[in-house]
């Protein structure tokens, strides 16, 4: 592999069905981090693409009436077009019924046969078409539970009826590789990631491997191959054909030199990006197993993803609760007025912030437009339409170029860029996005606290040349970094700055290179980058249910309301509650020492985004014992279901002020 390369790879998507929010964030989260990658100047192949040989998927086909390769020629158009609609910059395409994929899973096999890897036995037990996977007895009697009138999948996520199988198979030993699989994951930290994940694989591997049965008798599947005896009629295991598609697809076994070079190049792949649930059986135990087996370098990293519930349930079919991605972004392009490019750009900051990397999430529509109406078009948004509103107005439009001294904004940027880096690096987007957005808070807070308005009045052009130009900077700053995850909005975010250098040639170290916007360059006209989505008329709604039990509501006194101690206060160290999705545990400073206050806005605040944030309390709350934490006091959020904004005051003013 050579040094500069980069080869990240999705999982291959089942084409028995249409993309939905699940396999668009896998996809965009890959997309996110190749794009970082180039922007860091690596030589980046991104491979995504489509598991076509699922007993499933013929099932599906059947269902519909269709011949099996038309169905699954068409499905896999669709998951090309989600892709490219999601700006999704991926380098090549696999199906898994192309020649190229095909010819080399054979090879494989014939492989493992020779070298005694593969033998023949009888396979009985049980089969899940859903996953298409095999259970032995004590798998599925061990997950039944009180009721169960049929077998049912142990996979928690499924639970399907399986079926009994009983047929003549070819077996993989994977039993003899559960040493070196277990010294690959202890000698090497993070191959395997998150460390949840790794910790349950060494389990899974440790409480004993089983060897496992690939292939199958059924119509639809690459052959076995027919050099080995016994092959006839059966059809290699869709899992032991669809993991070989990482390597297939850049070359492996190839006798043409231009896709062996690619395997030169590209081989360890550095990052499998996988859902939590073909995490531990497929890609860390088996795929290193079958990689070990026929002698080629396992990857250097697997990546294990959450999964999405909607609106608090499980997103499936029969609940009709499945987002389609592209339906998704033209509702919320509807909503706010904006383009589809814009929106979903505001979809893929909204799925990569909400969660940190790794862990479950719950996709709520009031969630996605609270963060569309407040990181991205209050603070983002904001920030350029108030820069370039008084770049025109001050200065004719133009970029001022006064950068006479370091400024608090350039130290600011300078400082958080290794931190959002190695965020990057680690896929831990929520720190990578709350970086950056606070890097965009302190830019509206410094355009508050220097006064340009003021300087305007009193003739101090030279500071005011000096701001302007600072601001401005700092947006070439937050284009630049936040171009892995709004590919479409940094660039229109670039183009109203005016720049003539094109954006796709600039790269990281680009970010903090103060004097790229050279001086005298006309910037745009301002254009909201993300026009508000106006929420009014639900609030009208609200506005008259509200009225109505105001005369239910008795009203308070004065005096009652002045026994509410409210302070301003500032955080300064946010944490998870151990066991509680929602709670998060603030240190706050409200003017009379630290304090824990617990808060139910984990969902919607990351931890690190609160730090240094400037919010209001009730501070004479009764202290009460939350989950084991001491909580002295009550943070204000506005927001009906969900908190959707803190309180905080519009300008500085020191913790402990009171609130009246
Ligand atoms: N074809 C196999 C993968 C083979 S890779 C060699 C497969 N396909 S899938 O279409 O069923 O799922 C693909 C991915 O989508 C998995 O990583 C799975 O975890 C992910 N998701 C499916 N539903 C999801 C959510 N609700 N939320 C997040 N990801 C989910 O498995």
């Amino acid at each position: 592999m050579s040094d500069n390369a980069f080869y990240i790879t999705t999982p291959i998507y089942y084409v028995n069905d249409i993309p939905h929010l699940g396999t668009a964030y896998c996809t965009l989260a890959a997309d996110a981090r190749a794009r970082f990658e180039r922007l860091r100047g690596k030589d980046v192949r991104f491979l995504t693409g489509t598991d076509e040989n699922a007993l499933k998927v013929a099932r599906a086909a059947e269902a519909e009436g269709k011949d099996v390769q038309t169905f699954v020629d068409e499905l896999a158009e669709r998951f090309k077009e989600t892709w490219r609609a999601y700006n999704i910059s991926f380098d090549d395409f696999i199906r898994t019924t192309e020649p190229r994929h095909t010819a080399v899973v054979q090879r494989f096999v014939e492989k493992l046969y020779e070298s005694g890897d593969i033998y023949m036995s009888t396979y009985s037990g049980w089969y899940c078409v859903s996953c298409e996977t095999f259970f032995n007895g004590d798998e599925v009697k061990g997950a039944a539970k009180a009721g169960d009138d049929l077998s049912r999948c142990p996979n928690a996520e499924c639970r399907k009826e399986v079926q009994w199988t009983e047929e003549p198979a070819f077996y993989f030993r994977l039993s003899a590789y559960a040493d070196r699989l277990l010294k690959e994951i202890e000698d090497r930290p993070d191959f395997l990631r998150p460390e949840s994940r790794r910790n349950e694989t060494m389990q899974f591997i440790k409480s004993g491997l089983n060897d496992v049965c690939i292939s199958r008798v059924q119509d639809w599947g690459i052959p076995m191959p027919a050099s080995i005896p016994g092959a006839q009629g059966k059809v290699i295991y869709v899992w032991y054909d669809a993991l070989i598609n990482y390597a297939s697809a850049v070359g492996l076994f190839s006798d043409d030199p231009e896709r062996t070079a690619l395997l030169g190049r590209y081989w360890p792949a550095d990052l499998h990006l996988v859902g939590k649930d073909i995490f531990v059986r497929f890609h860390a135990t088996l795929w290193p197993a079958m990689l070990m087996s026929v002698g080629v370098e396992v990857p250097r990293q697997i990546f294990g993803t959450g999964f999405w519930n909607i609106e608090g349930e499980k997103m499936s079919k029969s609940k009709g609760n499945v987002i389609e991605p592209v339906h998704l972004a033209k509702q919320l392009a509807a909503e706010a007025s904006c383009d589809f490019d814009t929106a979903v750009d505001a979809i893929r900051y909204f799925l990569l912030k909400d969660v940190s990397f790794g862990s479950d999430g719950d996709f709520r529509h009031a969630g996605l437009v609270g963060r569309y109406n407040g990181e991205l078009a209050n603070d983002l948004g904001n920030l350029l339409n108030r820069t370039l509103s008084m770049v025109h107005r001050y200065r004719d439009g133009r970029v001022p170029g006064n950068r006479k001294r370091t400024s608090a904004l350039r130290s600011l940027a300078e400082e958080a860029q290794p931190g959002i880096e190695q965020a990057y690096a680690e896929m831990n987007f929520v720190a990578a996005l709350s970086r950056v957005i606070q890097v965009v808070r302190e830019a509206n807070r410094h355009i508050e606290r220097e006064a340009p308005w003021e300087k305007v009045k009193s003739g101090q052009d030279d500071e005011l040349d000096f701001l302007l130009t600072e601001l401005l900077d700092t947006l070439q700053f937050v284009a630049i970094i936040i171009s892995p995850v709004l590919p479409s909005v940094a660039r229109k975010i670039w183009a109203q700055l005016g720049s003539p250098r094109a954006f796709e040639k600039l790269r990281w170290e680009d970010a903090p290179n103060w004097g790229i916007l050279s001086t005298g360059v006309q910037t745009s006209s301002p254009e909201p980058v993300f026009p508000r989505v106006d929420t009014t008329p639900k609030m009208e709604g609200k506005k008259k249910q509200v009225a109505a039990q105001d005369t239910a509501t008795p009203t308070i006194s004065f005096k009652e309301f002045q026994r509410l101690e409210l302070r301003t206060a500032t955080v300064t160290a946010a944490e998870k509650v151990d066991g509680a999705d929602k709670l998060l545990k603030l240190t706050v400073d409200a003017g009379d020492g630290a304090r824990t206050v617990v808060a139910g806005i984990a969902q919607q605040f990351a931890a690190d985004e609160l730090v240094g944030k400037n919010i209001v309390i009730v501070a004479n709350l009764e202290p009460a014992t939350i989950r084991g934490v001491e909580s002295r006091g009550m943070i204000l959020a506005a927001g009906e279901e969900v908190p959707l904004a803190l309180i905080s005051p519009d300008r500085d003013v020191p913790p402990g002020t009171k609130v009246r």
